[in-house]
């Protein structure tokens, strides 16, 4: 049976970071109460995904591999899939081939933190359509900034006009979110990208061949929602501010990958208990502790 297979990045040398990155990865990373990573891994399991791969620096693998294991102990499978050098985020999909076979993927930015009601299911939406009818899906969202990311252009009936990396003059707002599902042809379609001018495979130019084909669809994520790409010392600030208002005020957190996998029903209470216990005396561990206790 096919499965779908979640993808995190964490690669990368985080030089927009620098000093903070300069002996630790970007993506361990305390934002608020959690390592960075768990955001992104979070919303994988949201939908569903239990098969991860991490993708690495070849001298990072260790440090991942002692936070999460092979992944067991969330009733989940992680694998650990290296790249080589920084060229791109299609050059780090490609490295996960061996793992990924004939299914197809969701493909996360480990930078990346995504918030808002009926997230979730939006995404199950488009899982579900790349499963059944193949092709790419991708997500827009409004910013003032739009030079910094991938932007998506639309004409007046809302069709997409164009796909651009970083431009100079943005022909729109919408920003292109790191958060990726791409059926099984993505690899042959990576092998015929050429570098870009900053040397890189760019996923921008992967989300073209599948606009080419018509096979790209894109959503656009709307006011209710919150997206951060935490790549630089203010939006890394930002997210964290965020998170801490937002738990502070509900007392429900944000990225909780034990309580997530916990309510999938991945793991039984006895295992959260036992995670709950390795964290000490601390309010994370109490709040893992109150959900075992919940009816
Ligand atoms: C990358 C992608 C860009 C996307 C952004 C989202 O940019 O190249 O298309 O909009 O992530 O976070 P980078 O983080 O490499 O600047």
């Amino acid at each position: 049976m096919l499965t779908m297979k979640g993808i995190i990045l964490v690669g990368g040398k985080g030089t927009r970071l620098f000093p903070l990155t300069f002996v630790v990865n970007k993506h361990l990373l305390p934002v608020y109460n959690k390592p960075m990573i768990y955001y992104p891994m979070s919303l994988l399991f949201l939908v569903g995904i239990k098969d991860v791969i991490l993708v690495c620096n070849p001298d990072e693998v260790d440090e991942f591999r002692e936070l999460f294991g092979d992944g067991s102990e969330l009733g989940v499978v992680i694998n650990y899939a290296v790249q080589r050098k920084p060229a791109g985020i299609s050059d780090a999909i490609l490295c996960t081939k061996e793992y990924v076979g004939n299914n197809n993927i969701c493909v996360i930015l480990g930078d990346n933190l995504f918030f808002g009601h009926g997230l979730p299911q939006m995404l199950d939406e488009a899982k579900k359509d790349v499963e059944r009818n193949s092709g790419a899906y991708v997500f827009g969202y409004y910013v003032h900034d739009p030079h910094r990311y991938g932007i998506v252009e639309f004409d007046s009936e809302g069709n997409v006009l164009s796909l651009q990396e970083k431009p100079k003059k943005p022909r729109s707002n919408f920003a292109v979110v790191g958060l990726y599902f791409y059926d099984k042809t993505v690899f042959e379609k990576i092998n015929k990208i050429k570098p870009s001018f900053r040397g890189e495979l760019e996923v921008t130019s992967l989300n073209n061949l599948y606009l080419k084909e018509k096979k790209l669809k894109v959503k656009l994520l709307g006011r209710g929602f919150a997206w951060f790409d935490m790549g630089t010392y203010y939006s890394f600030l930002e997210a964290s501010e965020f998170v801490y208002t937002i738990e502070k005020r509900t007392g429900l957190m944000i990225g909780c990958i034990e309580e997530i996998v916990y309510r999938n029903g991945w793991i039984s209470k006895q295992q959260l208990l036992e995670i709950a216990k390795r964290y000490k005396n601390t309010d994370y561990a109490r709040y893992l502790v109150e959900i075992c206790n919940e009816d």
